[in-house]
């Protein structure tokens, strides 16, 4: 099959690890390994010198992003925009499905192909899983997936790798532990299957309601992965360098289900909050992709293990990286 994009040849396998990002749709982690990490995390170090210096002829200078969101986001959306900015572009954006032609009943597949001649790489939020990839094979133009609903936030998942291996020094024999909703939460399934490209074991704690889907964690383990599962973070005996938090998922919780969860959520803080003693106890990183409700509780912001506004941080630089790289090559 030849790319539209590129005009290259690419074969058919759905998601075959990017060799050259240029003109590449970012749909899923399963697009990344350690040869193309690394280029992407060396070039989002040379996007903080760009930060610092407050380059005014940064790399995208003449393009424009187009920042699709038709979930809620704060952070995902201003660091694309801040991205497009920051290295010299400049960028279209919209933010609620109310105020777009989707409300008159727009096939997605449409509004992509229309912001494609206004723009020269759509990031796309919406809410249904594995939609992304139709619009990417709908658009000639790149296309990001910053999140389609509780399947992949591969973009997430690559500034949370970037930052445990800033904050760890290495990937490569940590245990990181999860923790939360792992079932609907969509950034710790783009990050397991990153870090599975690593020896990294990893401990999964959630309600029994809210398990990562057992195909994934079958995925995990075919790739060698040591999983284990607990119900509470007091059962992890052994040690860990990352802890990553997770909020409950509620919008993403059907109809269905609810009346059985709803009584449980109410157990949840109890259970899934991080005690505000916790930092004295523990060696290891806290992270959390945000927004926290009450997972963590501010007081803990203040220990230097508290690594979730650097994370933070890190999305600008990784996704100033991945702009650059896919709009002017390796
Ligand atoms: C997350 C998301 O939208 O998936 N946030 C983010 O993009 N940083 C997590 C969440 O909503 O809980």
């Amino acid at each position: 099959m030849t790319n539209s994009k590129t005009g290259k040849f690419t074969p058919q396998t759905e998601f075959e690890p990017i060799k050259d990002f240029y003109g590449q749709d970012i749909l899923s982690a399963r697009q990344f390994n350690q040869g193309n990490l690394a280029v992407l995390f060396k070039k989002a170090k040379e996007m903080e010198r760009v930060v610092e210096e407050r380059k005014s002829d940064g790399p995208l200078k003449g393009y424009i992003l187009a920042a699709l969101f038709y979930e809620p986001s704060t952070r995902t959306r201003l660091s694309f925009e801040a991205a497009a900015l920051r290295s010299g572009g400049g960028y279209i954006s919209e933010s609620s499905v109310q105020f777009s032609s989707a409300i008159k009943g727009e096939r997605l597949e449409d509004t992509v192909r229309t912001v494609e001649c206004y723009a020269d790489l759509i990031a796309l939020r919406q809410p249904e899983a594995g939609r992304a990839k139709i619009a990417a094979d709908f658009a000639k133009k790149p296309l990001i997936n910053a999140g389609d609903g509780d399947h992949e936030h591969p973009t997430q998942g690559l500034l949370d790798v970037f930052t445990i291996q800033k904050e760890c020094g290495k990937i490569d024999g940590l245990t990181v532990t999860m923790l939360g909703d792992l079932k609907y939460g969509r950034t710790v399934h783009s990050l397991a299957r990153l870090l599975s490209l690593y020896s990294v074991k990893l401990n999964l704690i959630s309600p029994s309601f809210l398990r990562m889907p057992k195909e994934l964690v079958s995925e995990l383990q075919g790739k060698g992965m040591e999983i284990n599962e607990f119900t509470s973070l007091e059962e992890v005996k052994e040690d860990y360098e990352v802890l990553y938090v997770t909020r409950v998922q509620k919008e993403r919780i059907n109809q269905r289900e609810m009346p059985a969860i709803a009584a449980h959520l109410q157990d949840f803080d109890k259970l899934y909050a991080l005690p505000p003693e916790f930092p004295g106890q523990s060696h290891a990183i806290i992270m959390h992709p945000f927004p926290r409700v009450n997972e963590i509780p501010m007081i803990i912001d203040q220990f230097p293990k508290a690594a979730y506004f650097r994370q933070v941080q890190n999305g600008l630089y990784i996704r100033m990286a991945l702009l650059s790289l896919i709009l002017k090559g390796n």
